[in-house]
C-alpha cells in the first residue's frame, strides 16, 4: 500500500529525472545497463565485413525485461576487440580525429545513395550513431527536396522527435517568422541539421555524433544543391565551418564551403532557440538575414 511519503517521494524522483533531461520513455522496462554487461546503444556497431573475422564474441545478451524484473546478467563481461583502425585518407578539417568504423560505414552508404529518398532509407537502417538509441523517431528534413536555400540547424528537440520533422517546435515557428520577413517559405527552402536523431535532454550532440552523421548531411548537400547555406547556431556553425570559433565571432561572414565540386556561399547566424532567450540579438540575426537575401537575389 502506497503512503503519502511514498508518493511525496516518487514524485521528488521523476523531477529529478526531468531537470536531469530524462523526459521520454524509450521502453516500458527500465533498462540496466550495467547489468547487461554488452555495449551500449550505438556502440555495438561493426562494419558488415568485419562481422566474420576473429574478433572476439559478444556476451549472449540478458533478454530484456518485459514485466518490470531486472535483466539476469550475462555469464561474464568478454573482453572488447579494440577499434578497427582501417586506413582512410584523412579528411582536411578532420585530420586529429581517426575515423572510426561507424564514420567510414556511414561515408560508404551515404555515397551510394542516389537521391534524397534513397539517403533517408539509408539513414533509417543505420545503426552506426548512438543517438538512434534513444530518439523516437529520424529528423530528416523540411522543405524542398532541392532548393537554392539550405538550412543547418544543431539537433532536433522534443517536438521534432516526436513528430519526425526538423524545426517544428518554437525555434521552428521563430525560424519560419525569420524566413517570412525575407519573403521566404517553407517550400522555398531545405531545412535540416548536424544530426538527424535528437540527443538525450536536448544536450549538444557530442563531435562524434555529429562527425558519424556528417558523410550523410555532405551528400544531403551534394543531393539539394544549394546556392547558399545558413547554418543555425555554433555547433553547426563549427562542424560544417570546421572551426572552434564562437559564433559570436564567426556570425555574419561570408565563407566558402566545397560540395561535389561546387563552390556554395555559407553563413552562420545566431539560432532560434537562443534569439527566444535573447531578443536583443535578433538585430543581429536580422543583419544576417538580410546579407543572404541579397546573396539569393544577386545569384
Ligand atoms: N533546434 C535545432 O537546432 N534543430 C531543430 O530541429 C530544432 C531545434
Amino acid at each position: 500500500m502506497q503512503t503519502e511519503a511514498d508518493r511525496r517521494t516518487l514524485a521528488a524522483l521523476l523531477d529529478w529525472y526531468r531537470e536531469m533531461g530524462v523526459d521520454t520513455a524509450v521502453a516500458d522496462a527500465p533498462i540496466d545497463w550495467l547489468a547487461r554487461g554488452d555495449a551500449p546503444p550505438g556502440q555495438a556497431f561493426r562494419l558488415p565485413e568485419q562481422e566474420n573475422k576473429a574478433v572476439p564474441e559478444a556476451p549472449p545478451r540478458a533478454p530484456l525485461s518485459r514485466d518490470g524484473e531486472r535483466p539476469s546478467p550475462p555469464p561474464r563481461i568478454a573482453p572488447r576487440a579494440p577499434a578497427p583502425q582501417p586506413s582512410l585518407e584523412p579528411r582536411p578539417g578532420f585530420a586529429a580525429t581517426p575515423p572510426d568504423a561507424a564514420e567510414i560505414a556511414a561515408r560508404r552508404i551515404a555515397r551510394d545513395a542516389p537521391d534524397l529518398e534513397a539517403l533517408e532509407t539509408a539513414l533509417r537502417a543505420f545503426d552506426g550513431c548512438g543517438l538512434k538509441a534513444t530518439a523516437k523517431n529520424l529528423c530528416f528534413y523540411r522543405g524542398a527536396p532541392r532548393a537554392r536555400l539550405m538550412i543547418i540547424g544543431e539537433a532536433p528537440g522534443r517536438e521534432e522527435d516526436l513528430e519526425g520533422r526538423p524545426f517544428v517546435g518554437r525555434a521552428g515557428q521563430l525560424l519560419d517568422k525569420m524566413l517570412a520577413a525575407i519573403a521566404l517559405k517553407e517550400e522555398d527552402v531545405h531545412i535540416t541539421n548536424v544530426v538527424y536523431w535528437r540527443p538525450p535532454g536536448n544536450r549538444t550532440p557530442t563531435p562524434q555524433e555529429s562527425q558519424v552523421c556528417r558523410p550523410f548531411l555532405e551528400r544531403q548537400m551534394e543531393l539539394v544543391e544549394p546556392e547558399v547555406v545558413l547554418l543555425l547556431g555554433g555547433a553547426a556553425a563549427k562542424q560544417v565551418l570546421d572551426t572552434t570559433d564562437g559564433i559570436m565571432r564567426i556570425r555574419g561572414k561570408w565563407r566558402e564551403i566545397q560540395s561535389s565540386g561546387r563552390t556554395v556561399r555559407t553563413m552562420a547566424t545566431l539560432h532560434p532557440a537562443y534569439l527566444l532567450r535573447t531578443p536583443a540579438a535578433k538585430r543581429q540575426a536580422w543583419r544576417d538575414l538580410l546579407a543572404v537575401q541579397a546573396a539569393l537575389e544577386k545569384s
